[in-house]
């Protein structure tokens, strides 16, 4: 028998090209496989009716895939997350998967597009979750400051994880921001640090500022104290892409 010979890397863009994407189809079956043994509680279809929901409300196709969410989720409940706050919530699903941590566990999330976050709002009243999702409309960066008030003045609690997926080129200050609102040992996860791998492109930072606002974050990060951190790629029914997750000591 025959091997196939392995492929040689020139570049790093020659390994992404060669990654499996595109119109191969293995990620998004194998996610469907995932799916299918793995998300077949009766809760799984609630938290998808959202996912559906937001599309037919015209929302971006943008929000984490269900085996994503869930890897999320389950992280915040390793952590025994009560006080999550989530920037960006586009149509409230990974909020949603969030709520679900514990029954005690509280989602804070912000969304600039009113249109979002009426969807939102409506998607976690369908799903029985809005008791428990806080969704607070404005700019990231002027919400955040007024939690930060409200955090130095003892009227809300810190959290214990944040989950940053909003607009890129402000994921520095929202990292910044929620170094200074969680307690000790938080954990802060970024979503969308590969971008199709264009993330180690000087040349795509120049020209695109969400790559520029993650590679800022990332390099931002290699230089802080008091905070570990690594990022793990990912495929699936999504685009080549990846997590940053850290950790305040
Ligand atoms: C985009 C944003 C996201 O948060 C995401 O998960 C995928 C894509 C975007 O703005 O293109
Ligand atoms: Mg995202």
């Amino acid at each position: 028998m025959s091997q196939s010979p392995q492929p040689v890397y020139h570049s790093t863009h020659d390994a992404y090209d060669a990654l499996p994407r595109g119109n191969d189809p293995r990620p998004a079956n194998v996610d469907s496989y995932f799916k299918a043994h793995l998300h077949s509680a009766n809760y799984h279809r609630a938290l998808e009716t959202i996912h559906r929901d937001s599309l037919s409300a015209g929302l971006p196709d943008i929000a984490c895939s269900a085996p994503q969410a869930k890897f999320l989720m389950l992280q915040a409940r390793m952590a025994n997350a009560k006080h999550i706050l989530e920037v960006g919530t586009l149509g409230g699903y990974s909020a949603a998967w969030l709520a679900t941590t514990s029954p005690d566990t509280k989602v804070t999330t912000i969304e600039l597009e009113s249109r979002y976050a009426a969807v939102a709002r409506q998607n976690l009243i369908k799903a029985g979750l809005s008791e428990r999702v806080e969704i607070l409309q404005g700019l990231g960066r002027t919400v955040l400051m007024e939690i930060e008030n409200q955090v130095r003045r003892g009227e809300r609690q810190k959290f214990d994880f944040v989950f940053i997926d909003a607009n890129k080129p402000d994921n520095l200050a929202y990292f910044n921001a929620a170094l200074s609102i969680t307690k000790e040992r938080a954990v802060i996860v970024v979503d969308n640090v590969v971008r199709n791998g264009t993330v180690v492109s000087e040349e795509a930072a120049e020209t695109d500022d969400r790559v520029r606002g993650t590679r800022e974050l990332i390099e931002a990060i290699g230089k802080m104290e008091g905070v570990e951190a690594t990022a793990i790629q990912t495929v699936g029914e999504k685009n080549y892409d990846g997590f940053l997750v850290a950790m305040k000591d």
